[in-house]
């Protein structure tokens, strides 16, 4: 079981699943601001569910699921629970017992400040993974078939040295600073720009309000008239402002909003090293874009 909020690095394994190995997937979608309904879940609960796999924070509309209920479920009937953290870790707690989760994958390169092409599976004891490839491991080198034991199971070949040490030196400074006060931070600079853009004649967010749960900096909008990517462009191009335009990886979120026609969307992440005046000048560019398309609307009428 998943849900309609998952990356491509989860749909797309579990499609390969669905159409090559023969398992069930079931998609449990969102409601209009932006979060699972664990009781839907739970209630989609087959005598054949093996496990869930859901997303911890949505990568395109910045919410933190209640995933303690699903979990306390999943471990009442042996279910699995694998949450896919690469949004949450280092910016809110992921607790894996309060959690209920078995196993918990990241992402090195996002707010736990690593390099990119490192990321790491936290695995509860107790819970076998199969060995999904084979290579060399540097021990044992007589033995013909992939070892079996750990950390080896999950080793083939040589393994991403600079991107660990990379990813601990990145978890070091997070821990210095607090995911507190990071997160903090961050949804201070958030709440600026989410009110910032609201009061833009033209601008849809998405599912940025009511504002009811736990939340990460992100934040998805379009302009009225605009392809999200020719938004994007301006904002590099004439305001040196990045931004993440199209369908974010997350295609299913898109189809679900009915943003996926218009090429998605654009989305505004803060950042550690993001400030007040960054958020004016984000505000103040997508407002000129804004006010752009009503000048040659009018001049058109
Ligand atoms: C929610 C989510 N899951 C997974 C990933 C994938 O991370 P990676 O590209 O390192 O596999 C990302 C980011 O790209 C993400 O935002």
């Amino acid at each position: 079981m998943t849900t309609c909020l998952e990356h491509n690095s989860t749909l797309r394994p579990l499609w390969i699943l669905a159409e090559e190995h023969g398992v069930e997937v079931d998609w449990i979608g969102f409601d209009d601001t932006g979060y699972v309904d664990p009781d839907e879940v739970v209630s989609h609960f087959g005598k054949n569910t093996k496990a869930v796999v859901m997303n911890h924070a949505s990568n395109v509309l910045g919410t933190v699921q209640n995933v303690a209920p699903i979990g306390r479920a999943c471990q009442e009937r042996g279910i699995h629970l694998v949450l896919d953290a690469s949004q949450s870790a280092g910016m809110v707690p992921v607790k894996m017992d309060d959690l209920g989760a078995d196993i918990v994958c990241f992402t090195g390169h996002k707010s736990l400040m690593g390099p990119m092409g490192i990321g790491g599976m936290y695995v509860r004891d107790g819970v076998e993974l199969r060995k999904t490839h084979a290579g060399g491991t540097g021990v044992r080198s007589a033995e013909r078939r992939h070892l079996d034991e750990y950390p080896y199971r999950m080793e083939y070949g040589t393994p991403n040295l600079p991107g660990i040490a990379g990813l601990r030196a990145g978890v070091s400074w997070v821990n210095r600073l607090g995911i507190g006060a990071i997160h903090a931070h961050e949804m201070a600079l958030w709440k600026e720009l989410r009110e910032g853009l609201a009061a833009i004649d033209g601008v849809t967010l998405y599912c940025q309000e009511p504002l009811v749960g736990e939340r990460i900096a992100v934040l998805a909008f379009n302009v009225e008239g605009f392809e999200a990517m020719d938004i994007g462009t301006m904002l590099d191009v004439d305001a040196n402002i990045a931004c993440r335009t199209g369908l974010h990886c997350a295609p299913m979120v898109h189809e679900h909003l009915g943003t996926a026609t218009n090429h998605g969307a654009v989305r505004f992440s803060m950042g550690p090293f993001n400030s007040r005046e960054h958020i004016e000048r984000a505000v103040s560019a997508v407002a000129e874009i804004a006010a752009s398309r009503r000048k040659s609307h009018q001049r058109s009428c």
